[in-house]
């Protein structure tokens, strides 16, 4: 039988505990990355910062462009900006996505299978939620069914 799995922040010792002081510290990095962003279009600015497992945090933030599907989202602008600083064994222990236009918004699909691509199961999520709040959850949750590539040969 395999074990239970504990709430991603509940065991202290976990490489994938976050504090709520790493998390608050996580949000004012995604915040203010996203006065960075170059949103023309939307007009919704957007940063994330994602925190690596060795204790790194990559911020990086929407980039729109006159052909709109050429946007990379906030979320994907940190990663790649992560992989590019730390290469490519970098493990996400933890992502913030901020907006300055206060709206609740959940990372897109796009954005998911991203941060699956770095992620382990328990990798936690920090997204605007309702009303101000900010909502948690874990990559698992947000992409149950990720694509992942297999090859026969
Ligand atoms: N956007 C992100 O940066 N991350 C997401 O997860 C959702 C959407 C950006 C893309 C575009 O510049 C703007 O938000 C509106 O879709």
């Amino acid at each position: 039988m395999s074990p239970t799995p504990s709430k991603p922040d509940s065991n202290k010792d976990s490489p994938h505990h976050v504090s709520p002081a790493q998390s608050a510290d996580l949000q004012q990095h995604a915040i203010a990355v996203a006065q960075h962003a170059y949103a023309p279009y939307s007009h919704f600015r957007v940063g994330a910062a994602v925190l690596l497992t060795d204790g790194t945090i990559v911020t990086g933030c929407n980039v729109e462009n006159a052909s709109y599907r050429l946007t990379v989202c906030a979320e994907q602008a940190a990663i790649a900006a992560a992989v590019s600083l730390r290469g490519p064994g970098i493990r996400i222990r933890a992502i913030a996505v901020a907006n300055l236009n206060d709206t609740a918004s959940q990372p897109c699909g796009a954005c998911r299978q991203t941060i699956q691509e770095f992620s382990t199961p328990d990798t936690i999520i920090f997204f605007p939620g309702e009303k101000g709040a900010i909502a948690q959850t874990t990559i698992a949750d947000l992409l149950p069914a990720a694509f992942r590539l297999t090859t026969e040969n």
